[in-house]
């Protein structure tokens, strides 16, 4: 009898347990407090056990020669090596036909999961369509596609960045300045933007939101230019050597979408003899180790942290949560982690 009920006690405790565990949330993201967090539910039966010591994982990047994404491919491929997993990083070469094939190759191959940086995020409908009818359990990474494109599939995720709060950290640098960016003291702040491609949102709410902080601050602006350099070093260099030629000294601020740019911009404002933080300021995104020295030698005003090891790390522990079961509702598909203001200030936290 004592046995019967402390075989029945013994049971009782198990289902309660299991219980507990269905209603877990498999995946928690590395620390955002962005808004929207992702919350991640697991189906009430059958959630299978991530691969035992790893699995095999496709990890295919929108272009290898893409500065930032190979810090992050890097990270990417270092972290899932040492967790065990096989890993294949593909180059997209900007090329969203080539991409798909290579996520159709993945497929066959019969990999367990896939990460996928999109060439085009407009090209994220037919990406989605492709991974679901596989059932591969998939990570989008750095191209945020919309909510209701990612809603048809739940065994799919998005990691990133919120891009308005990195904008808006590159205009409080500018406002962080002795004289807020109007060096000549005419009373408002004249720029120059150098975009990246927009066919990543960031580009696009970086452009928007670096401004929006100087006119939220109550400072007028004027707008001399607005050119579109793809992320790329040597476009940054070509616009702001003609920007410079056009425009000369009325340039107080040069704003680039990433810091690759910012670099390019960098040898045309020194080629044009202008000394940044005296007679100009220029401010990037991402923190490459590059821009790291100029801030801390002084030749740029500042940059933001675009963490690609953060954001790796998330990208793959909600990997293992897919892996382990999970699925993600509707409207809750995006993981955010945070961008960190790099000043002269702080910079030397930051290099290695
Ligand atoms: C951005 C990054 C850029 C570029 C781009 C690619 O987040 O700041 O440098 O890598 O992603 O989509």
């Amino acid at each position: 009898m004592k046995k019967t009920f402390a075989l029945l006690l013994a049971a009782v405790m198990m289902l309660a347990m299991l219980t507990a565990c269905g209603g877990d949330k498999p995946a928690d993201n590395a620390g955002s407090s962005q808004p929207n967090q992702t919350e991640t539910t697991t189906p009430p039966a059958e959630v299978p056990d991530a691969p035992e010591g790893g699995g095999t994982i496709g990890v295919c990047i929108y272009q290898f020669t893409d500065a930032f994404m190979t810090t992050y491919r890097n990270a990417l491929q270092e972290i899932l090596e040492g967790k065990g997993y096989e890993v294949s990083v593909v180059d997209g070469a900007n090329d969203q036909a080539k991409q798909n094939e290579q996520i159709n190759t993945f497929i066959t191959q019969g990999v367990d999961a896939l990460i996928i940086n999109p060439v085009m995020t407009s090209a994220a409908d037919q990406i989605i369509a492709t991974v679901k009818a596989a059932g591969i359990p998939t990570v989008l990474i750095n191209r945020e596609p919309a909510p209701e494109q990612m809603a048809v599939y739940d065994k799919l995720v998005y990691v990133g960045c919120d891009a308005r709060q990195s904008g808006t950290m590159q205009g409080e640098l500018i406002l962080d300045t002795p004289n807020k960016g109007d060096i000549n003291g005419d009373g408002k702040i004249s720029y120059i933007m150098v975009q990246g491609d927009p066919e990543n949102v960031d580009a696009q709410y970086r452009t928007e939101f670096s401004v929006k902080a100087l006119k939220d601050a109550g400072m007028e602006v004027e707008e001399l230019n607005l050119t579109r350099g793809d992320w790329m070093r040597e476009r940054g260099q070509e616009i702001v050597a003609n920007d410079l030629a056009q425009f000369g000294d009325q340039i107080e601020v040069v704003f680039c979408n990433n810091d690759d740019m910012a670099i390019g911009a960098l040898q045309s404002i020194q080629a044009a003899g202008r000394k940044v933080n005296e007679d100009i300021y220029l401010v990037g995104v991402d923190a490459l180790d590059a821009a790291l020295n100029e801030v801390s030698n002084g030749n740029m005003t500042g940059t933001v942290l675009n963490d690609a090891v953060g954001q790796a790390t998330a990208a793959v522990e909600q990997m293992e949560a897919l892996l382990g079961g999970a699925t993600f509702s509707s409207g809750n598909q995006s993981v955010y982690v945070d961008y960190v203001k790099v000043t002269p200030d702080n910079v030397g936290d930051f290099m290695k």
